[in-house]
Parts: structure tokens; sequence; C-alpha cells
């Protein structure tokens, strides 16, 4: 049993007597408003940080270990990929143990290779397949299958990989390639890392150097984690990757996933009363966007012990009840909290004034269209919300009533409207609630963990 587990068995003998905040009942979970919410809670391991932990281990010359790898279901498909690919993975007590045969020493599956629910293992494994000599097919589930596809294939091609799909969508199949691929310069036409990180995954199996242009910089934990050349060319960000580089093993220790974070950041902000800690975050600032919109709203998010683990930035978060004021997010700083803008309409609701999204069309190819999820959820709590097609619009506050709410089976939607009922004036049931365990399967407990002992 992990330390996680250990102290969630204490906060529950201490709350045996009280009603919880959240009833579990198969799929749907119930959860109350609260007052002020205090604490310290610990926070799994980063989800993309850990797939790419497992995927480098999986293609590094040599044993690696991996210290607090999550068990949640997208890492977890991330390792069962690699199995599948031949790839021996052990564990002893916390630490993941990844046997590496280099960036050829796949070996061929047997059957279709299972991604889950994990955009980031299928579209990194593709770009680490497209330069295998044998062929592998890469399946998903019934979200993952409906997502597009289109934007890896595309440059894949261009490299002269041999790839197909079921029109822009997997089952995708993937290689063989007859020789070595052909480096490309690739700007993205959209800002995303998983295409970023494939086109230079299979640039390790090119013929020369290939560069990824992105006008607006992405997650970059891949550039970091593989220590790639970088660089700033007329205003734009270049990523370099050598053709046969090798990769090597390394010790990995995995800081707390700050998107796992931000929903707790949020409930914190927005009830009052509240102090909470959140010790041992990830705060790459490719992903805190909303440290800074949070502040430039009013926000009192304070940072202390900042330090460098495995080539990213951490630090211990507290976070205070405060008074949110609304504010305007453009396309700019999207990228930087794409994952987060859920939970950041939770915030505009509590927030006075009129807050707009804009520029945010990607999520709508997330695992749920995710700005048709909120509209929904929202309004079915009573709140009136305006949709664009790239974005929404929450004038606040508004006080939200309870209700039915679908999570849309999409763990963002699940805890989004989980800490919405936190400030709505009756419970909130959440149907397809189970969906958190893709990133975060204590995110319930944990947030029963710090409501307070009315007694
Ligand atoms: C991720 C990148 C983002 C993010 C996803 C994880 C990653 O997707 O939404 O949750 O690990 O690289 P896009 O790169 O497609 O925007």
């Amino acid at each position: 049993m992990t330390r996680e587990s250990d102290s969630w068995q204490k906060s529950k003998r201490k709350f045996l007597s009280i009603e919880p905040m959240v009833d579990n009942n198969k799929n749907t979970r119930s959860v109350r408003p609260a007052d002020g919410l205090r604490g310290t809670i610990h926070l799994p391991a980063d989800k993309s940080i850990a797939q790419r932990t497992a995927l480098f281990a999986g293609i590094a010359e040599g044993t690696s270990r991996i210290e607090g790898y999550p068990s949640s279901a997208d890492p977890q498909s991330a390792l069962s990929c690699l199995r599948q690919l031949g790839i021996q993975i052990e564990t002893d007590e916390d630490v993941l143990i990844i046997h590496g045969k280099g960036i050829r020493g796949f070996s061929p599956p047997s059957e279709p290779i299972d991604c889950g629910n994990s955009g980031t293992t299928l579209r990194l494994l593709s770009g680490l397949l497209a330069g295998q000599n044998f062929r592998s097919t890469l399946i998903g589930d019934e979200s993952l299958s409906s997502r597009p596809m289109g934007r890896i294939l595309d440059p894949l091609r261009q490299m002269n990989a041999r790839v197909d799909s079921v029109e822009g969508h997997a089952p995708l199949t993937v290689g063989p390639a007859s020789g070595p691929l052909s480096a490309i310069e690739y700007t993205l036409p959209v800002a995303s890392a998983q295409v970023k990180s494939c086109v230079l995954l299979a640039g390790l199996y090119a013929d020369s150097v290939t560069t990824v242009i992105e006008t607006l910089p992405s997650r970059d934990h891949t550039e970091r984690m593989l220590g790639l050349d970088t660089g700033i060319q007329h205003g734009k960000r270049l990523v370099h990757i050598r053709g046969g580089m090798k990769v090597e093993p390394r010790n990995w220790t995995i800081p707390s996933d700050f998107s796992a974070a931000s929903f707790f950041i949020v409930a914190a902000c927005i009830t009052p009363g509240s102090v909470l800690k959140m010790p041992n975050v990830g705060l790459n600032p490719t992903r805190t966007g909303l440290l800074e919109v949070l502040r430039a709203m009013g926000a009192r998010i304070e940072i202390e012990n900042q330090r460098e683990i495995s080539s990213e930035p951490v630090g211990d978060i507290t976070v205070y009840a405060s008074q949110l004021a609304s504010v305007t997010v453009t396309k700019d700083i999207i990228p930087s909290l794409i994952d987060e803008i859920p939970i950041l309409c939770v915030a505009a609701i509590q927030a006075t004034g009129r807050t707009e999204i804009r520029g945010a069309g990607e999520l709508r190819h997330k695992e749920t269209d995710r700005i048709d999820a909120m509209v929904k959820g929202l309004g079915a709590l009573g709140a009136k919300v305006e949709e664009f097609e790239d974005g929404l619009a929450i004038e606040g506050p508004q006080q939200l009533h309870g209700g039915h709410v679908s999570a849309f089976d999409d763990h963002r939607i699940a805890m989004s409207m989980a800490i919405s009922a936190l400030s709505a004036s009756d419970p909130v049931h959440i149907s397809g609630a189970d969906s958190v365990a893709v990133s975060f399967p204590e995110f319930f407990r944990t947030l029963d963990s710090i409501r307070p002992d009315p007694n």
C-alpha cells in the first residue's frame, strides 16, 4: 500500500462519523457544497512526464529507474504498450525499472497495441514506431478513436513513413520503414506537444536533423527530458533532433502533476476560508498558464522551495481563498493552460465580471469536446455560459444550484464539475465520474480529506 493510501485510511477513520462530502455510487458521484478547505494534499505524479519517462526508458540503451510512477490509467497504458513491444518492466517497491533496448530494440507486437484513452501514448508511440522495420497497429478506446490523427499522419508521411488510418482516426497502422526516414523541417499547424513530440521521436530514425518549429510554445517536456537543442528564430521556437541519437538510461523522479493540482488550486481560491498546501508540484512554465491567469484575477497563490527535479522545475504551492475578478484569456497563453480551461471556467463562475476565453478551439478535440461539456455541465446547474466555436464567456458571480451532470467520461470534466459543486446550493451528481482514474484515481478521496470536520 502506498503512502497516499495510508493517509487516506487515516483520514477515512477520522471522518468515519461524519457524512462524506462525496457519496459513491458506481460511476455516479455526488459532491456536496463545502466551506473552508484546509490541509496538505499529495497529488499524483505528472501524467505527461510519466508517459515520457516510460517511453524514453524503453528506447534507452540500458536500465532506467522511475520513482513514483503513477497508477492512473494513461501512464499504465504507456507501460502495457511497451510490454507489447517486448520491453521488460519490473517494480521494486515504489520504483519502476525499465530495461531499455535502444531505439531499434522493440519486438514486433503479436496483437494491436492498445493505448486505451491516452492521446500522448498513441501519438508519441506512433513517432517511435514509424522508424521500426516492422508493422504495428495502434488502437484506443472509443474516445481516443474519435480524436484527430491527421495532425500526426501528415508530418509522418512527409518523412516518408508508412502510416494509415481509418479516415484520419485510430486504428493506425505504422511502418515498416524500409530505410531511414527523411528528416524534415516542420512548422506545427496547431500548438500541440503531442504532435511536436511525435515528429521529434520519428526524427530519431531520420537521415539527418529534423526540426520542429512552433509559433506558440507548447509543453516542452520532450525537449528537456531528451536534452534536445532548441532556439528562437524570427519569434518562433525551433527544436532539433539528430537521426540515430542515442538515448541514455536515467533515474527519473516525477514531480506531482500541475494539472491535477489545478482542481484544488481553484477549489481553494473559490471556497471562502480555505488554505491548501500542495508540495512538490511541477511548475514548468509551459504548463502553468493557469497560475498567471488566476493571479491576474486576484488569487493569492504562494510558491516556496523552488527547485529542479529530473530537468523539471518544481515547488510547493499554498493557495488561499481569494476574491476573484474576471479576466480575458486569449490565444497566446492557451497552450500553457489547455488542460486547465475546464477548471478555469469554474473559477470564472465565482469571479466578478465577464471572463472570456478565446482561441481555445483545440478543446473540442480532447477526450471529449470540452467546450460543449462545460457549457452543458455548468448550464445544468443553472449557469449562463456563452459558447463560441473557439471558447466561452461567463458573467460572474453566479449561484449554481445542485443537479445531475455528465462528465462525458472525461476525467477533467468530472473533476471540474466536482469542484463546481463546492459552491453550489445543493449536491451535484456527476455521472461518468470514474473517468478520474485516467489521471487522478484518488481525486474524490483527496477532496473528502480536505473538507473541514463539522465538529
Ligand atoms: C499532452 C499535450 C496536450 C495535453 C495532453 C497531454 C502531452 O495535448 O492536452 O493532456 O503529454 O504532450 P496536445 O499536445 O494535443 O495539445
